[in-house]
């Protein structure tokens, strides 16, 4: 039976992967230590515990976040999303996909934390968010592109102690490029036809 809350804990309700989780936990207690000692969502690592490593990353709100440095109180009525929340059914998320055809991995514990700042990163890029590693940050310059050294500062928050990072530049590189092109079929599927494919 979980503890009633007391002055050191409370009783929250924490929204993971769409699912509401109801527990009681210490006021001290980490959302990554939530997430793997009490909810048993053990895909998010434990690497540095100290916000250096990126191995515990998490989207809060669709945003990445070292679950390490966050309480799991201050994550009450907030959408955290996990590893575990990224496929449909059997069908892997595209940057999940990109990984494992690109062997963006070797042992793959830093792996979970490279999808989701991965993920992040891409909509980050869509939005047009800059970075340390854009050249032109006017805002009419639009959003610069994904290249190589763009993937490497924006990533640059997870590590990983085998190297594997040739091939994980590799896989969001693929990965972005195939949000790039859904986005813009969405695009032209919202347009209205022109005269000529009417005509067509
Ligand atoms: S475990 Fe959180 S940043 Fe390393
Ligand atoms: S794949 Fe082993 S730490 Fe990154």
């Amino acid at each position: 039976m979980a503890p009633a809350p007391s002055s050191t804990s409370s009783a929250v309700t924490l929204n993971i992967n769409g699912e509401k989780h109801h527990l009681t936990v210490d006021h001290r207690t980490t959302l990554l230590d939530a997430l793997r000692e009490r909810l048993d969502l053990t895909g998010t690592k434990k690497g540095c515990d100290q916000g250096q490593c990126g191995a515990c990353t998490v989207l809060v709100d669709g945003r990445r976040a070292v679950s390490c440095l966050n309480l799991a109180v201050a994550a009450e009525g907030r959408e955290i999303t996990t590893i575990e929340g990224m496929a449909e059914g059997d069908r892997l998320h595209p940057v999940q996909q990109a990984f494992l055809d690109l062997d963006g991995y070797q042992c793959g514990y830093c792996t979970p934390g490279q999808i989701c700042s991965a993920i992040a990163v891409i909509e980050e890029h869509a939005a047009g968010w800059p970075s340390a590693a854009t050249e032109d940050v006017r805002p009419e310059a639009g959003p610069p592109p994904l290249t190589p050294d763009e993937i490497r500062e924006r990533m640059s928050g997870n590590l990983c102690r085998c190297g594997a990072y040739v091939s994980i530049v590799q896989a969001v590189t693929r990965a972005a490029e195939a949000h790039h092109a859904a986005a813009h079929d969405g695009d032209r599927a919202d347009r209205p036809e022109t005269p000529e494919e009417t005509a067509a």
